[in-house]
């Protein structure tokens, strides 16, 4: 099977992203589920440590969109090596066995998250003067970009051994709010950091479901693009996924509260 996609199973489904793509993509894909909570697609109800509800879950899908993990940036060693190591390898080896062709990664900004924190606040604002490509080496700012570089380099090896599609998609900030500045004001606390960050790494839910078809779609054997709106104030490279993937944002994130 080449480019085109029907049956998708997506991992992480009761999470944030995965409600999205659930209402978002609903009509274009025939969509399967898979988490250890229940959620809002049909699908086993599992572990990425289970290898029997995995193999269930990637048997006969055409692609797979790989969103379960720990997503919190401070989690402790135990959670990442657990759900995003020893699981992602798990997702990929079903994948391989079960002859899946495409997986999309969920990987993050933060496999080069130290070059952002030694950038700031400048680069909040563009007076850091820096773009960040995807080809930078990695420069993880902490266990769970760690883990995310593993993903990634587990898919190139996936992709250069054993022949699977893979794209990782470094994503940006995907908010509950879908919107900077209530998404900082939700946060709490001193709103004016959390609000310089997500207008410059927003990438609203319109965009992220589109990036994730384009990952579906393009005819790429192995991809790294970062998914980022297009925000005035983005310091991540947009390129990748426009020549690799022929995603273009369409959201850009507004400079003020609005
Ligand atoms: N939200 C963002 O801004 C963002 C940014 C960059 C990368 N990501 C990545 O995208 C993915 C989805 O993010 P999200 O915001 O929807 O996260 P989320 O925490 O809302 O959802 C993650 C889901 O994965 C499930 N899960 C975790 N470990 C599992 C396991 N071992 N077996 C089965 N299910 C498991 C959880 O139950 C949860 O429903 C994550 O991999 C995250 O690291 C998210």
């Amino acid at each position: 099977m080449t480019g085109h996609p029907r049956t998708v199973l997506v991992t992480g489904s009761a999470g944030l992203i995965g409600g999205i793509l659930a209402r978002r993509l609903g009509d274009r894909y025939v969509l399967r589920g898979f988490d250890r909570r229940p959620g809002p697609l049909l699908g086993p109800v599992g572990d990425l440590a289970d290898p029997v509800a995995l193999a269930t879950a990637c048997r006969g899908v055409d692609a797979i969109v790989h969103l379960a993990g720990e997503s919190r940036v401070d989690a402790p060693w135990a959670a990442v090596l657990s759900n995003n190591i020893a699981g992602t390898a798990a997702l990929f080896e079903a994948a391989r066995l079960e002859g899946v062709d495409r997986v999309v990664f969920a990987s993050s900004n933060h496999v080069v998250g130290q070059l952002e924190v030694e950038g700031a606040p400048g680069i909040y604002d563009g007076s850091g003067g820096r773009i960040i490509g995807a080809d930078e080496p990695f420069h993880p700012d902490s266990l769970y970009g760690v883990s995310k570089a593993f993903g990634e380099t587990l898919g190139r090896y996936y992709s250069n051994r054993h022949g699977l599609r893979v794209v990782c998609l470094r994503l940006g900030s995907v908010l509950r709010d879908d919107d900077p500045w209530l998404e900082a004001q939700r946060l709490g606390g001193d709103t004016t950091p959390n609000h310089r960050r997500f207008r410059a790494t927003w990438l609203s839910h319109r965009d992220c479901a589109e990036l994730v078809v384009a990952a579906l779609e393009a005819d790429v054997r192995f991809a790294v693009a970062y998914g980022v709106s297009a925000n005035r104030r983005h310091f991540w490279d947009l390129g990748p996924a426009e020549r690799l993937l022929g995603f273009r944002p369409l959201d850009a994130a507004p400079d003020n509260p609005t």
